[in-house]
């Protein structure tokens, strides 16, 4: 089977750097796959993710997305970010429906077309919890409101491949609960591929079948991680041993590859210090 995304020996160094931004990276990433991205900051996670998504040249190796080689970004890839990026003039309904790739906005567009649009515009507000402000602009929202018609619009296209950096990152913890269950809901309905950076370890669990691992200087591929938990995930499974295990695990590497260490002898040192 021809993976969805393709990454061999990639490499990239920003001009003027002293390291790569990615040295020698190379994984598949399959049709209706969820992949995490976990890492210490700086270790590359969204210079990959903006390469993938067309926005950054790579230096060296190949990336192909459906076999075909990456020339920049594309309609089949919905990229969001932590800062949305809502049009100011438009209310929250429009910034979902207005989505540059959908053939309502073309001239081939039939009524058909423009209703099928509408209805799934409207679903995703409901879906979102956005009916209520519909007709609002997106400054009288709040941070995770906005953030909210920023992936419904994402949505809206219907991606085959959607890329998430840090996207939940400024929602409260409640909020972002919802946005899981959601995200999910769109991986298995929708057969999204799914490739989602996050510094948050229990969310890069809860939501991945697969884990990587980064480190930095340079950024690299450390550790890939299969996650051991069943395909339809339950906020319960956060209790598992499986699950806290798993986070232990990746916690105490992303320590180690960050060169931070907890290191008791050291602690008692500084605490002597201190006294002296
Ligand atoms: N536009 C840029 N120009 C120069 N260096 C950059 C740029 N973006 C990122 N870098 C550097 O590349 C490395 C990887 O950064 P980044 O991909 O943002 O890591 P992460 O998202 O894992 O924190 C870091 O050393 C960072 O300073
Ligand atoms: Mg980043």
């Amino acid at each position: 089977m021809t993976p969805k995304i393709d990454v061999r020996q990639l490499f990239k160094r920003y001009e003027g750097a002293a390291h790569d931004a990615l040295q020698n990276v190379s994984l598949q990433i399959q049709p209706n796959e969820f992949v995490t991205f976990v890492g210490a900051s700086g270790c590359g996670k969204s210079t990959l993710l903006r390469t993938i998504g067309g926005l950054e040249h790579h230096t060296g190796g190949e990336l192909q997305v459906d076999g075909l080689p990456v020339k920049g970004p594309g309609p089949e890839r919905a990229m969001v970010f932590q800062h949305y990026s809502l049009y100011p003039w438009m209310s929250v309904r429009e910034n979902i429906k207005f989505c540059r790739q959908l053939k309502v906005h073309t001239n081939e567009r039939t009524s058909a077309d423009v209703e099928a649009a509408a209805g799934r515009a409207d679903a995703l507000l409901r879906l979102m919890g956005l009916g209520h402000v519909a007709d609002a602009w997106p400054n009288q929202l709040s941070g995770g409101m906005q953030q909210r018609v920023a992936i419904a619009r994402a949505l809206m296209s219907r991606p085959e491949i959607l890329l998430m950096d840090e996207p939940f990152g400024a929602l409260d913890a409640q909020t972002r609960e919802v946005m899981h269950d959601l995200i999910l809901h769109v991986h298995r309905l929708e057969k999204a591929t799914i490739v989602f950076v996050t510094h948050d370890v229990e969310e890069a669990i809860y939501l991945g079948q697969r884990i990587v691992l980064m480190a930095p200087r340079p950024g690299r591929i450390d550790t890939i991680y299969e996650v051991p938990l069943p395909a339809q995930r339950t906020q319960d499974m956060k209790h598992a041993p499986e699950f806290l295990q798993l986070k232990r695990q990746i916690l105490d590497r992303i320590k180690e590859t960050s060169g931070m260490k907890t290191d008791l002898d050291l602690l008692e040192q500084l605490s002597r210090t201190a006294e002296a």
